[in-house]
């Protein structure tokens, strides 16, 4: 019975694990880094809060790897030098939000 229980206790763990691929990351530091320095842009491209852009049919980011790679190519065009927890909290966010990849 004893092992029972430990087995249900590594599935639910695992799944857990599996459902947040960025699950030491800051969501609201990602937020707040977001609202400061991406939206502006994508809301003048796609209209309203730009989530749109994250969201559409043929977005073009299909997977929490890709994520932190565009991710990271914004961060490389717009100059901003954040560090990579920061493009983990901002991918936390987005994931969370919008893309919710579970790997
Ligand atoms: C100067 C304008 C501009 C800024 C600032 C900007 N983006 Fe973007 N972003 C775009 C455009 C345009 C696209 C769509 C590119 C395409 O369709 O090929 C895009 C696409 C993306 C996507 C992919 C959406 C998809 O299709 O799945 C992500 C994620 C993203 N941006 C994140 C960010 C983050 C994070 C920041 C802030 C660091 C940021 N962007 C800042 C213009 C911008």
């Amino acid at each position: 019975m004893k092992s029972l229980y430990l087995i249900a206790g590594l599935l639910l763990i695992n799944g857990y694990a599996q459902a947040e691929p960025f699950a030491t990351a800051d969501a609201n530091a990602g937020k707040a880094l977001v609202e400061k320095h991406c939206i502006n842009c994508h809301a003048s491209s796609f209209g309203g809060d730009g989530s749109a852009i994250y969201t559409r049919d043929y977005r073009k980011v299909k997977s929490s790897k890709g994520l932190v790679a565009q991710i990271r190519n914004c961060n490389t065009m717009l100059g901003l030098k954040w560090f990579e927890d920061e493009e983990l909290n901002v991918a936390k966010y987005l994931n969370q939000n919008y893309y919710k990849f579970t790997e």
